[in-house]
């Protein structure tokens, strides 16, 4: 058994949650990734390894609860404890609910929901027999402000944000803290996805009256260090006393609103 502390964070091969394993490890906890980017978790491996920090990596797709449950006994195994959770993951669907199909619904909810319920499910089960743990999902500012167009991902983080909420009030008297951070736009791959062309990242920041999105009042896009720093907080000593609670990071875009 090793005296380091263990995270595990999901959807750690690219994005904020890269940004967060990689945080971790250097703040010396041994960083678990789990993700389904092969390639992309090995070659963050080698990054780290090269730099002498502690991280593993894991193929594992989070809405397959059998998956899961392997690598979270797989780790539980190595290292004795899992003091740490970051539930990363996650997947974009667009499309009116008119037209979206049964599939891109069904696929946003097992990732976005029911991923951050199998991993925090079995992640919780270790914690508890050490009486401690930090966990934070990353949600959306879309969980509390109706999009056009984006439905199935409003209500799927909707979902995974109250289930934390319920997780960490089941979890409190073990002393485990269950926390949210709602990033508004972030550039990374998924955010992207919404720019065709340069114009489009100046109209979100001003604001798209004819989809009612007001705009970004900080008038900037986050980067994935604003997420993380508020991620590396909730999880941190500092936040002890912080439970069942969210933090927006998404300057000022959905005015307040949680
Ligand atoms: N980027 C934004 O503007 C933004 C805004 C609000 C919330 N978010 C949320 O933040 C989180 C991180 O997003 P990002 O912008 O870094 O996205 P990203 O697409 O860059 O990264 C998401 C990661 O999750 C992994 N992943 C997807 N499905 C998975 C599965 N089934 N099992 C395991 N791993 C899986 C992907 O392979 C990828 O590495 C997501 O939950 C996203 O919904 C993003």
């Amino acid at each position: 058994m090793i005296e380091k502390k263990v995270a595990i964070v999901t959807g750690a091969a690219q994005g904020m949650g890269y940004e967060v394993f990689h945080a971790l490890a250097v703040r010396g906890y041994v960083a678990v990734g789990i993700d389904i980017q092969e390639e992309k978790l090995h070659k963050i491996k080698g990054v780290a390894e090269k730099d002498k920090l502690a991280v593993e990596a894991f193929y594992a797709d989070v809405s397959d609860s059998t998956q899961v449950n392997e690598i979270i006994d797989q780790v539980y195994r190595i290292y004795g404890s899992i003091d740490v959770l970051v539930n990363a993951a996650g997947v974009l669907s667009q499309g009116e609910v008119t037209t979206l199909s049964d599939e891109a619904w069904e696929r946003t909810f097992a990732v976005n929901t029911s991923g951050v319920f199998h991993v925090s499910k079995a992640v919780c089960n270790r914690m508890k027999e050490n009486k401690q743990g930090s966990i934070v999902t990353i949600s959306s500012n879309a969980a509390s402000v109706p999009r056009t167009s984006m439905a199935s991902y409003c209500a799927s983080k909707a979902a995974s944000l109250m289930f934390t909420k319920c997780l960490g009030l089941e979890m409190a008297s073990y002393g485990i803290r269950c926390n949210i951070v709602s990033p508004g736009a972030t550039d990374t791959e998924m955010q992207r996805a919404f720019w065709n062309e340069e114009a489009d990242i100046e109209k979100g920041i001003k604001g798209i009256p004819e989809q009612y999105r007001v705009g970004i009042p900080l008038q900037k896009i986050a980067n994935t260090s604003d997420i993380t720093e508020a991620v590396l907080f909730l999880l941190s000593e500092n936040a002890s006393h912080i439970t069942m609670n969210n933090i927006v990071v998404d300057g000022g875009a959905t005015l307040g609103a949680q």
